[in-house]
């Protein structure tokens, strides 16, 4: 997606070489717009899959899920980090280790908002080494529902999670892939220019 990698390469920041900061647009200051064209990009391309609902994580999965939520008519539904008093029983949960932060938190989604009949597109921001989008596909397979696919703002292509979950046959939809972060530099994986 042009306008995207277009503002990846203006407003992204190299922090090392394997992490970029956005935060100016997604991670901590939201640019509406560009989530707009994010959210419209996820709905032209699962339009016609029978989507009942979006699950996504908190927190900057939500902006770009709810603009696609917005879009597509659907409910967003995002998977909260931190046990909640008033959610407490009730709940489809998931552990997902952080290799990043080297951290395991335990996610979790109310019985209330996933259901066996629902045909869901997960979201998040970004795709590292996917263990956000496994626990995401764990809970959804909970449930008893269905992941048509996986919709991701930023995926990480050097990174070891998309490879893993395509090898497992889960359509994964990035928006940009980045193939390097070398020399302080963003490389798009070739063919992702469109
Ligand atoms: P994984 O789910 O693919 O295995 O990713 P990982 O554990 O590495 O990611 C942990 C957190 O760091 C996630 O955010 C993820 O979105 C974010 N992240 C991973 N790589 C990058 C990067 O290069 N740049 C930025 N900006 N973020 C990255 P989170 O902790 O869930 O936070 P948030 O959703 O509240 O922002
Ligand atoms: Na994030
Ligand atoms: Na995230």
């Amino acid at each position: 997606m042009k306008a995207l990698q277009d503002k990846i390469v203006q407003d992204g920041k190299v922090l090392s070489e394997t992490v970029l900061k956005v935060d100016s647009f997604l991670n901590h200051q939201i640019d509406p717009k560009l989530m707009q064209e994010i959210g419209q990009e996820f709905a032209n391309r699962y339009k016609d899959a029978g989507l009942t609902r979006i699950v996504t994580i908190e927190s900057s999965g939500i902006a770009p899920a709810t603009m696609a939520g917005l879009i597509l008519g659907i409910p967003v539904v995002f998977a909260r980090k931190r046990k909640s008093l008033t959610l407490a029983g009730n709940l489809y949960s998931s552990k997902v280790h952080s290799f990043t932060k080297n951290e395991t938190n335990e996610i979790s989604v109310s019985k209330d908002f996933l259901k066996s009949d629902d045909v869901v597109l997960i979201i998040d921001d970004f795709l590292a080494n996917g263990e956000a989008v496994k626990g995401l596909l764990d809970i959804v397979g909970q449930a008893g529902a269905t992941a048509s696919g996986v919709g991701i703002v930023i995926e990480k292509g050097f990174q070891d999670g998309g490879k893993l979950l395509r090898e497992k046959g889960i359509r994964i939809d990035s928006l940009a892939i980045i193939s390097s972060l070398e020399d302080g530099k963003v490389t798009f994986a070739e063919g992702e220019l469109a």
